[in-house]
């Protein structure tokens, strides 16, 4: 095996960068961890879409790692609030982080809404930078609908309420096996894996 690139995944959040990892399964590249390299620290997420809030962080890893980077930025997008919480979707509560208040806004917001227009996605955006300032991003996405009530104890943010098309069960009933085969993390890296095996490096 030859293990000779370094890529750095530019995120604090070790079971991402485990999740990451198995979806890219990438033999030619050594993929480290974020706090692998103590000194760095990503810069606010301040863009409004999540292209440029991936691209803020791995430009910026890229930059001060002088590695390849790969970040990721992903939201909830409900059909019936005009695609809210979008990329704002951490924060959505008012607390960053605190999914048990995003999802008691979420639902409040959609009390009384039927069944076929609870529909919504999760969309993901992988972005690779170069520290010579080259960039690529791939996307991912999952249509479902939001239930009524929260289902299931897997996963994080808004998976109790979260039911994939196809699926009689929540993101959160599914075992997180069975969440990474389809989620929109999953197709994102799996496109961005297929684009670095084909990538020619040594003449970017
Ligand atoms: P991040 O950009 O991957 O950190 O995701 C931002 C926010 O979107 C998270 O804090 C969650 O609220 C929500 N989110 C993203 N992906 C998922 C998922 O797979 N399940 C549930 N919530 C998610």
């Amino acid at each position: 095996m030859n293990k000779s690139r370094i890529l750095v995944l530019a995120t604090g959040n070790r079971n991402k960068y485990k999740e990451i990892i198995e979806i890219l399964e990438l033999p030619d590249w050594d993929v480290k961890f974020l706090k692998d390299f103590p000194d760095v620290s990503l810069p606010e997420e301040t863009g409004a879409t999540y292209e440029e809030n991936a691209s803020i962080k791995a430009i910026s890893c890229t930059k001060i790692t002088n590695f390849p980077s790969l970040s990721d930025d992903s939201g909830l997008e409900v059909d019936s609030l005009n695609g809210r919480p979008g990329v704002y979707s951490s924060s959505y509560g008012g607390v960053d982080g605190d999914s048990k208040r995003n999802i008691q806004k979420l639902l409040k917001e959609m009390e009384g809404i039927p069944w076929h227009e609870r529909t919504a996605r999760f969309v993901c955006c992988a972005m690779f930078a170069l520290p010579n300032g080259f960039t690529h991003c791939e996307k991912g996405i999952i249509e479902g609908h939001i239930s009524i009530e929260p289902y299931g104890e897997n996963g994080f943010g808004y998976d109790p309420v979260f039911v994939p098309l196809g699926y009689e069960n929540t993101f959160a009933e599914l075992s997180a096996e069975e969440k990474n085969k389809i989620s929109h993390r999953a197709l994102a890296f799996r496109k961005m894996s297929e684009f670095l095996r084909n990538f020619d490096y040594d003449n970017c």
